[in-house]
């Protein structure tokens, strides 16, 4: 268990420097399943998902581990690979059910566990399993695993029915190696996707289209290892910027990609929030009277889901009344009751919350349910009157943000993890 204490209204000050991209990183990783040899991954953040994804690798008989010389880098050492993902790290983090395109690839077989529910909804891989079975893949589920054979995988056209992030990258890593055209069709555009493009072309894949909704990519008899930069993270570098709003601060956060916050951005200005990008950095300033604005996420370049909590948070301090929908999960407002717990007026329809803007919030203990969630309550704490006591029992928070204590009290919290 984990007890996070932040002192509120305290200006946020300074500048910060974003992490690399967690799901970026988890991606690149597990793709590294597919390149014999060593690989090196640089801008790796240090969390907790990393190091279970890690964990994945070296179950599969893969060496990896964080270079002892060179910070946030990985080094992959990859000979013979085995095709069990084990049943307690796939079920503790859905992200390791995206090894089981590169282990099929690699293999010609795979066995790996149902990922299962999570906080924020049921999370099937349905369509996963409807990519690699396009490949040529034969898919049986039993007793909790799915089990994959697939010796001469083909490639084929795949129509995705929802741009979904992980079965785009399965069905991209698994089609690096099949033999012929692969297209897929309705391809999550996220830039994530086009990170691992670019990583698995610098290994010798043949993909273009990444980052637009058809993705083709031309089977290779082999892949080489590389050296890779994974990029900034866009939704800690989002968490930061509504943290210099709802503390009424100033920051200056560095290491981004315009275009990848470019959603978040357009939603700060129409909420009259100072806002200046210039060039791979972004300073946020926040001010009395930031406005009501309403929100509907949607994948990518719509506003991202994994920001909708933390601007919930926001809009919750705003003047007026703002309606956020949710279109990407199916339960994803488990921050509602906690924020309400420290004076928010949120109220919860269907999928869509109604927010009334509060003059203020004040502190309460209250839970974490999932990763960004937690961000929320920690951004509502940053602004709250008081010392709110936020309980992370299962350190989702160190799943997904790199020494946030640390990166907090620099420009100014007043923080204290028990
Ligand atoms: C990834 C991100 C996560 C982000 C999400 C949406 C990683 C490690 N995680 O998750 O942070 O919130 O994208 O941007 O990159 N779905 C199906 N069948 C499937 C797969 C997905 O119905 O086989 C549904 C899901 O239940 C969900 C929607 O599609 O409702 C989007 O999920 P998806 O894009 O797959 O999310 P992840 O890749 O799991």
């Amino acid at each position: 268990m984990k007890r996070i204490y932040i002192k509120g209204r305290k200006k946020l000050e300074g500048e910060v420097l974003v992490s690399g991209s967690k799901n970026s990183a988890l991606a690149i990783l597990a793709a590294t399943i597919l390149l014999p040899g060593k690989s090196v991954i640089r801008n790796v953040p240090n969390l907790l998902d990393v190091k279970t994804i890690i964990r994945v690798l070296r179950a599969l008989g893969i060496r990896a581990e964080y270079s002892g010389s060179q910070p946030n880098t990985v080094e992959v050492w990859n000979s013979n690979v085995k095709h069990v993902a084990p049943y307690e790290l796939v079920t503790k983090m859905r992200a390791s059910f995206f090894v089981i395109g590169p282990i099929l690839a690699r293999t010609g077989l795979a066995k790996v566990p149902l990922p299962g529910g999570c906080a924020i909804g049921s999370r099937p891989v349905n369509l996963h399993i409807k990519g690699l079975e396009a490949l040529g893949a034969r898919v049986e589920m039993e007793h909790g695993f799915v089990n994959v054979w697939g010796k001469n995988l083909k490639g084929n056209r795949v129509y995705l029915d929802f741009p979904s992030v992980g079965a785009t990258e399965s069905v991209m890593m698994a089609a690096t190696l099949a033999e012929g055209e692969t297209i897929i069709e309705n391809a999550a555009r996220e830039p994530e996707i086009i990170d691992l493009a670019e990583f698995l072309k610098a290994a010798g894949a043949n993909i273009s289209g990444a980052g637009t909704e058809e993705i083709r990519i031309q089977g290779m008899a082999e892949l080489f290892p590389v050296e890779y930069r994974v990029i900034p993270d866009r939704i800690e570098a989002g968490t930061f910027m509504i943290a210099a709003a709802i503390t009424r601060g100033n920051l200056l956060i560095k290491d981004i990609i315009p275009d990848h916050i470019e959603a978040l951005v357009r939603k700060l200005k129409e909420m009259k929030v100072d806002v200046e990008v210039n060039g791979n950095e972004v300073r946020v300033s926040g001010k009395d009277g930031i406005k009501a604005a309403d929100v509907k996420t949607m994948p990518y370049p719509g506003f991202p889901t994994d920001m909708q909590p933390q601007l919930t948070a926001l809009l919750s301090v705003a003047k007026g009344t703002s309606v956020i929908t949710e279109t990407v999960f199916e339960n994803r407002f488990m921050h509602v009751n906690e924020l309400n717990r420290m004076g928010a007026d949120i109220k919860l329809e269907g999928q869509s919350t109604i927010v009334n803007g509060v003059p203020g919030l004040s502190s309460a203990p209250v839970k974490v349910s999932d990763l960004r969630a937690g961000a929320a309550l920690v951004l509502a704490g940053l602004a709250a009157q008081g010392e709110t006591m936020i309980e992370d029992r299962d350190h989702h928070l160190e799943r997904g943000y790199e020494n946030l204590k640390q990166k907090l009290t620099r420009i100014g919290a007043e923080i204290r993890v028990v």
